[in-house]
């Protein structure tokens, strides 16, 4: 491969530890089109005939649909998929192959090729995410007025709505995807024309081939294009930041699933059995969604730790970005369809959800904010007043609604029998009124702005 300069092949396992094309294949379709994009331009500008650029490109159709048809046939010798591409173009059309890679380098190319697969892998994401928002906006739209508990270090706190903790991931994904399509716009400009890393002397039109590709426009220094991968990691923080959150629901369907908990019933499509334990329904896609992020967190770390220590432009050490951006992409992808696919099945479980919002005091705040607005008592005053009045319930074995008025007023004598209205969970919620509170006057407010959004 190397002409004149090398007297030997190389080693065997100079060889392994050299190939990528046992991951790079994944690129065959941008690489080519890479190339047609560099074959019509270098015709366009006259460094290569217009014959040459036909054939060029006839042969890369050739190729390509070998790939397709599985007939392609890789070779570990020849590195990677730009070779591979290249070698089999020369068998297919001769002479006219060799003049493909005037004016660029691998370095150019495997960055181009790379970002187009990125690329496509933000506008796969950013559908995902959609989809995934969709279902979260009808689970809240259908129990926008379910009370359930809210909680705070896992502990009941207040109550709130199904609709609102819905709505919650709603904002998460949200920002997601406004991540998601903030990186790709800053990630799309072309490395190719870039070549090794100084640009080249021949005449070529880079802002031709950038068009082509569908980039905004070319890299502005050749030295940063074809060592920058930038792109490679925001897509993977972009990700895990995804993925943390798509973990943390996971996490609270694995609770809410529970015998426990009962809020929520995920459905049999969803879940999967115990080969020992008949009764068994296990929660194993929330459970891998989980387990997945650790992965995509670990290609973050990975690859920013591959790139920490180069110095301009390309080092090899560059070529171990892939296998990393690909498992994360695959398993990011995986995750938001699952998780999709999870929200649109399961039932919230409404009685069980209303059942656990009433216990565990979750209304003494409601009680303490009566003091202060009817009996014009100093909060830190009624707060105490409230927690004497829980340490009571909670003696007695009872919740705070069943203490009686007698009780009440023994701790505090300004306390009325309206009291009572404001401790049911139904009057709690209904009253968080306050923009992007819990009531469900609030959380259809949330609904509708988003299901504009998710139409526009
Ligand atoms: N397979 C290489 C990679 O993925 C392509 C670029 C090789 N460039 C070079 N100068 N050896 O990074």
């Amino acid at each position: 491969m190397w002409g004149g300069r090398f007297a030997a092949g190389p080693d065997a396992i100079m060889e392994a530890i050299n190939a990528s094309i046992g991951f790079d294949k994944r690129m065959a379709a941008q690489d080519i089109a890479g190339s047609r994009a560099h074959a019509a331009m270098l015709a366009a500008t006259g460094v290569i005939t217009d014959n040459d650029a036909d054939a060029i490109r006839e042969g890369l159709l050739t190729v390509l649909s070998e790939i397709e048809t599985g007939k392609f046939e890789y070779s570990t010798a020849l590195e990677d998929i730009h070779m591979n591409v290249e070698a089999r173009l020369k068998e297919i059309i001769g002479e006219p192959a060799g003049r493909l890679h005037t004016g660029r380098s691998r370095n150019d190319q495997v960055a181009t090729d790379f970002k187009l697969w990125v690329r496509d892998q933000f506008d796969a994401a950013e559908k995902g995410l959609l989809a995934l928002i969709a279902a979260l906006v009808d689970q809240a739209e259908a129990g926008a007025d379910w009370v359930m508990p809210g909680f705070t270090h896992l502990q009941t706190a207040q109550p709130v709505t199904w609709g609102h903790h819905m709505m919650a991931y709603v904002e998460m994904f949200g920002r997601d995807l406004s991540r998601v399509r903030d990186a790709r716009a800053r990630m799309n400009e072309s490395p190719l024309g870039s070549a090794a890393l100084a640009g080249t002397s021949f005449p070529i039109d880079r802002d031709m081939t950038a068009s082509a590709l569908g980039f905004d426009r070319p890299t502005a220094n050749s030295l940063d294009a074809v060592s920058d991968r930038d792109f490679a990691l925001e897509f993977l923080s972009v990700a895990s930041i995804c993925a943390m959150h798509l973990s943390r629901f996971a996490e609270e369907l694995v609770i809410w699933s529970s015998a426990q908990f009962r809020f929520v019933t995920l459905s049999d499509r969803f879940s999967t059995g115990s080969s020992i334990m008949p009764q068994k329904k296990n929660p194993d896609a929330a459970e891998l969604i989980r387990a997945k992020v650790g992965r995509i967190f670990g290609a973050n770390t990975a690859l920013m730790m591959v790139m920490k220590g180069l110095p301009l432009a390309y080092s090899k050490d560059m070529q171990e970005d892939k296998e990393q951006v690909f498992d994360a992409a695959d398993n990011w992808m995986l995750a938001l369809a699952a998780m999709e696919g999870m929200v649109k099945d399961m039932t919230g479980n409404r009685e069980s959800l209303a059942a656990a919002a009433g216990s565990g005091f979750s209304t003494a705040t409601d009680l303490a904010d009566w003091m202060v607005r009817v009996l014009k008592v100093p909060f830190r005053d009624a707060h105490h007043v409230t927690g004497t009045l829980v340490a009571m319930a909670e003696a007695r074995g009872c919740d705070l609604p069943d203490l009686s008025l007698e009780d009440m007023q023994g701790v505090h004598a300004g306390i009325t029998d309206d009291i009572f209205s404001v401790l049911g969970v139904e009057n709690s919620v209904n009253s968080r009124m306050s923009y992007g509170g819990t009531a469900p006057a609030q959380v259809r407010a949330q609904v509708a702005r988003w299901k504009e959004i998710l139409n526009s």
